[in-house]
């Protein structure tokens, strides 16, 4: 059975059950700020299972795109895929738990539709929890059926109960279904939800009776509904014995463009087949978000920043198999042939989607490039590193400031003879994480995303640029003032005249320099009068404490400040002075930036 068969069937069967077909729904929701993308079926009738009327009746059935990036990371194994599809019917507070479970059972094991054998079929109920009892009723009903108890496995709510989509919104237990892949059982305790491929799970009927709260309490539902999901990959792959999703039509073809592009084929090497597997994934992923009726293209934020994380990603992987150049227009291209018939949006937006993926392509090539030559320019002094080590926190900076995968890092380091602190470096993705999440959060919420490291970097580069100034103009350059945001800063420095164009470029070079050489940041606590003492540049004009913080930036700059500065100065940006200009009498103010693109 193909894919678009499958469709079909389930549509009929649903239809011949008295339900509606409605089409599926944009990836993009439209007014819920709980998710960035349609997750599953139920995500668009979300209003409908909560009790709002829908006019095409109480029984729905269709299929939906869907994208879930939770697990990402694993995508590139055998199973995992960001981008599917999902089979579903609904019941708003028509039919529960008898028909619905009458109905998946007719559908999977009738000769006329899935026929499979019966013997072949594992459920899972809800083994209750909190105040939801036990779900003895959905055991009784797949009992009568005919399934035999020692096949039907009570779970906790960790297994057997569904939703929200989001933080909040309708859900409910739920019983999941499995079939036997005849794979020798990995232990004694194999069953149903054992990862081990034994049994694969090919459909959830949820019995919505709950709605999720925002303070995280359960309200119960005015009527009661069914919602239901197949994922029409798995089932493909398991119908047509194939072990894997990637072993099916639905993905053969994008295989063979990959194999043609990088010369090697899929099967031979484990490190390979998880290139090939990601660049499909993630092409068919990227090609449907932006060929959906809401295309979106990559950006920073949402549902474009994943986006961007796909494209990357793939690029990445394509780089890995020696593919060179642009390339994902020609997966792009298969995705969109192969999957207009069901989804006329793909060919309606087909400019759009090959436009933006080869732009954001280029862009990531560009930062590819970018982030290789900065690499280039901390080398002289990583050699120097008696452990042969790059700290994970410069390896981050090469990451958070231009965009460069810790794995080129890490092959880049290698093929200089180093080692990179990888430890170090998750700690600082984390962090990192958690910052962007609390960012994302604001984004929805219109706030501002957090810019400390950057304010913190332009503070650092106030004691690079007044050193610079007194070696290029002379000693007599003392700072009268700074302001600093995230986007720029500005320094009031005594000195008579306009600077040439001659001395900005110096002083420019002296600062990039300073940042290039990543040189440490250190800080000590002395009475002001040593500090004067030992030659730390200060605001004389001003009032201090007796005991005040001195920074010195490596040899090269020694100030007496609050702080906060930067640990290093590798990977800042690129020193720019925006303007020179007169401020009062005898001052003059410079403004400039660090570049970061
Ligand atoms: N909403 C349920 C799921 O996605 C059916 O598994």
């Amino acid at each position: 059975m193909t894919a678009e068969e499958l469709r079909q069937k389930y549509i009929s069967f649903f239809e011949s059950k008295g339900h509606v077909r409605i089409s599926g729904k944009s990836l993009l929701p439209d007014n819920d700020p709980t998710v960035l993308f349609t997750t599953a079926g139920m995500h668009p009738l979300v209003p409908y299972l909560m009790g709002e009327t829908h006019p095409a009746g109480t029984r729905l059935t269709d299929y939906q795109k869907c994208i879930r990036t939770g697990d990402i990371d694993a995508v590139g194994d055998p199973s995992h895929l960001t981008c599917f599809e999902m089979l579903g019917n609904w019941s708003l507070g028509d039919y529960f738990k008898e028909d619905a479970i009458r109905f998946s059972y007719e559908f999977l094991t009738s000769k006329e539709y899935l026929g499979l054998p019966p013997e072949k079929l594992s459920v899972t109920v809800f083994a209750g929890e909190d105040d939801v009892p036990r779900d003895d009723e959905s055991a009784a009903i797949w009992e009568s059926l005919g399934i035999p108890r020692e096949r039907i496995h009570f779970m906790p709510r960790s297994d057997n109960w569904w939703g929200p989509a989001g933080e909040t919104g309708p859900c409910g237990p739920d019983t999941e279904m499995f079939i036997d892949t005849g794979k020798a059982a990995c232990s004694e305790d194999c069953k149903p939800g054992c990862h081990c491929g034994k049994y694969i799970e090919i459909w959830n009927d949820v019995f919505m009776q709950y709605n999720k709260q925002k303070d995280g309490s359960f309200a119960k539902l005015d009527r009661k509904c069914v919602d239901t999901g197949m994922g029409l990959e798995r089932t493909i792959a398991m119908l047509q014995g194939k072990k894997s999703v990637y072993e099916t039509e639905i993905f053969r073809p994008l295989i063979a463009c990959v194999e043609g592009l990088c010369g090697k084929k899929f099967g031979d090497s484990a490190d390979h087949d998880v290139s090939i597997r990601i660049i499909c994934d993630h092409t068919r992923a990227a090609t449907f978000i932006l060929g959906d009726e809401r295309g979106v293209p990559p950006s920073n934020v949402g549902a474009g920043y994943v986006l961007r994380r796909l494209i990357r990603r793939a690029v990445r992987h394509g780089r890995k198999l020696g593919i060179d150049g642009l390339f994902l227009s020609n997966p792009a291209e298969i995705v969109i042939d192969q999957f207009s018939g069901a989804y006329p949006e793909l060919a309606q937006n087909r400019d759009f989607v090959l436009k933006e993926l080869v732009a954001e392509e280029q862009k990531f090539l560009e930062t590819l490039k970018k982030g290789e030559v900065e690499f280039e320019k901390m080398l002289p002094n990583l050699l120097k590193n008696p452990q042969k080590t790059m700290s994970g926190r410069l390896a981050f900076k090469l990451y958070d400031t231009y965009g460069f995968p810790i794995e080129l890092t890490e092959e880049l380091a290698g093929e200089n003879g180093l080692a990179v602190n990888r430890a170090e470096f998750d700690e600082a993705f984390k962090k990192h994480q958690e910052l962007s999440r609390a960012g994302s959060e604001q984004v929805f919420k219109g706030g501002l995303a957090d810019h400390s490291e950057k304010t913190t970097a332009y503070h650092t580069a106030t004691h690079l640029l007044q050193k610079a100034l007194r070696m290029v103009l002379g000693d007599h350059v003392g700072q009268k003032g700074s302001n600093i945001t995230a986007d720029r800063m500005r320094f009031d420095f005594t000195h008579p005249e306009p600077m040439t164009a001659e001395q900005i470029a110096t002083v420019e070079k002296i600062v990039n320099e300073q940042i290039s050489a990543d040189l440490p940041v250190t800080m000590e606590i002395m009475p002001i009068e040593e500090a004067k003492k030992s030659g730390a540049m200060a605001l004389f004009g001003d009032k201090y404490e007796d005991v005040v913080k001195v920074y010195s930036i490596g040899s090269f700059s020694r100030e007496v400040c609050g702080g906060p500065h930067v640990e290093r100065t590798g990977g800042m940006g690129t020193f720019k002075i925006v303007k020179e200009q007169s401020s009062s009498a005898g001052v003059r103010r410079i403004r400039a930036v660090l570049d970061n693109s």
